[in-house]
């Protein structure tokens, strides 16, 4: 008899934890991927923001490799409250998400290195069950790293990951194997949607989502602006950095020829559209070529390129834009479009003691 048979416990198969890797599934969508027919080439969306007036670039190129570190270092600045806010947040009120919700399946939009879904497991995983979590980022080495290290730690926990944007993993997600599904969608990326942009989110996941199922997100709010430009104006200059990064990672991904010290960051509040806006302004006039788009750009001395919004809630009136927002898309019934049969439900909000940020539990309702 082999050895192996008398070194193995006495435990029923069963009752045996299950392998590391029979508890961790990767998809990766292909932007060919049906699920992302609608989805624009990346290049011309790059295209069309510098076509722009203003010029602007989109902000998914701030998360190469190296965008992503120096992101991580933001969330650590003293000045940089959000991160450490929300996580004060979820500290305080996971069990009580966990409570509302019963058993569940996390889904999570832009993962990353999931340190605060660790908070939301810790809930669940406390209360006698085995989680399953969904992460979606389109950074395939973080997402799988962050998937191993959580398999590591919680020893009933299953990951299915989704390499891809939003769109395609939200249209791709398969059945949750638990009673109900929530979506979180934390650290306030929502601000990097224009008022139109995130009244289409909204429609996508409420299409995404079935009757009952969850939403949680996390919103930056409104504050003084002498706070929110400190943020984003960090003494030690790792946004600065992290602003300029994004012109290395299109040089790299489109044969460009940005010259660095030709730029300078520059982030304000414009507080009559409630928003921090990130741009790089041209300290000269000069021409920048885009090889891989065929693309010839020129800036005027003192021009600025906006990399950036981050919009800042209100959350009274996010809550009633929640509601408005598909009441528009029911006016559209009338060109066509399917008439929508479900609602995004505000459930429950928490903010830390300052009032600085705010989370936001949403149920999906049938109308
Ligand atoms: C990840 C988009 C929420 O807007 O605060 C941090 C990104 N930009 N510092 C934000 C960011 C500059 C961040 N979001």
């Amino acid at each position: 008899m082999p050895e192996s048979v008398h070194a193995e416990p006495l435990t029923s198969a069963a009752q045996r934890p299950l392998n590391l890797c029979d508890r961790l599934q990767i998809t990766h969508l292909s932007p060919q991927h049906p699920s992302a027919q609608t989805q624009i080439d990346p290049g011309l969306a790059v295209i069309s923001g510098l076509s722009c007036t203003p010029k602007t670039l989109p902000a998914q190129y701030f998360y190469d490799d190296r965008g992503s570190q120096l992101f991580e270092q933001i969330c650590e600045l003293p000045e940089y409250y959000p991160t450490r806010t929300e996580t004060a947040i979820l500290q305080a009120h996971a069990t009580d998400i966990a409570r509302l919700t019963g058993p569940c399946e996390l889904v999570e939009l832009g993962s990353g290195s999931s340190t605060k879904t660790r908070l939301l497991l810790d809930a669940y995983t406390n209360m006698g069950l085995s989680p399953w979590y969904c992460p979606i980022d389109v950074s395939g080495s973080m997402l799988k790293q962050s998937a191993i290290d959580l398999l590591e730690h919680y020893p009933t926990l299953n990951v299915h990951g989704y390499v891809g944007t939003y769109e395609a993993a939200l249209a791709a997600l398969s059945v949750s194997p638990l009673p109900t599904r929530m979506i979180c969608f934390l650290g306030s990326t929502l601000g990097n949607l224009n008022p139109q942009e995130c009244q289409v989110f909204f429609e996508q996941l409420t299409r995404s989502l079935q009757p009952g199922e969850y939403l949680l997100l996390g919103v930056d709010l409104q504050k003084s602006t002498a706070q929110l430009e400190a943020a984003y104006n960090d003494s030690q200059g790792i946004t600065a950095a992290f602003n300029l990064n994004m012109l290395c990672h299109l040089n790299w991904r489109f044969q460009g020829n940005f010259q660095l010290e030709q730029f300078q960051h520059l982030a304000f509040y414009n507080s009559a559209e409630h928003q921090i806006e990130m741009h790089l302004k041209s300290l000269c006039a000069q021409q920048v070529n885009l090889l891989a788009l065929d693309l010839t750009v020129a800036l005027e001395r003192g021009e600025t390129l906006r990399t950036e919004i981050s919009r800042k809630f209100d959350l009274a009136i996010l809550q009633k834009q929640l509601q408005y927002g598909l009441e528009i898309g029911a006016e559209a019934t009338d060109q066509g479009c399917p008439e929508p049969t479900k609602q995004l439900k505000p459930l429950q909000t928490w903010t830390d003691p300052n009032h600085w940020f705010g989370l936001m539990l949403c149920q999906c309702q049938q109308r």
